[in-house]
């Protein structure tokens, strides 16, 4: 999973398409990478390091044992702020978790959770 997390910044007025694609790579303007760090982050072997307000989590949690995928569930759950977002996979859920009933469903067809405990 890559983490990223937004540092204090003026944005300057958000362009209409904030990436330039070609037909082989995509790449971002200066000022949006400039403002933030990006880091790797192990599901199975790193803590949680941050409250954040978004975790986009997709298709990785499918590969996981059930045991890997409650721990897992322990480090997304803390590294939440209250009231932030989770976004998992399409066949991916908080139900039947040890933090299922910490969510609220906020849109179920794009798997966003958001946190109300
Ligand atoms: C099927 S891809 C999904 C990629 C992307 N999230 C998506 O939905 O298109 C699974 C991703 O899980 C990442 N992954 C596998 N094991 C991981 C771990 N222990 N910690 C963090 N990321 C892991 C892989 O690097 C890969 O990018």
């Amino acid at each position: 999973m890559h983490v990223v997390q937004h540092t204090a910044w003026d944005a300057p007025a958000w362009p209409a398409d904030p990436t330039t694609t070609s037909k082989s790579r995509i790449s971002r303007p200066r000022w949006l990478t400039e403002n933030i760090v990006f880091a790797q982050h192990n599901l199975v072997t790193d803590c949680s390091f941050n409250e954040f307000h978004l975790v986009l989590c997709r298709n990785v949690l499918i590969y996981f044992n059930n045991s890997l995928t409650a721990r897992v569930h322990d480090l997304l759950y803390e590294s939440l702020c209250p009231s932030g977002f989770l976004c998992l996979g399409d066949k991916e859920s908080v139900h039947f978790t040890p933090h299922g009933d910490c969510y609220e469903e906020f849109d179920a067809r794009g798997r966003l959770y958001r946190k109300i405990r």
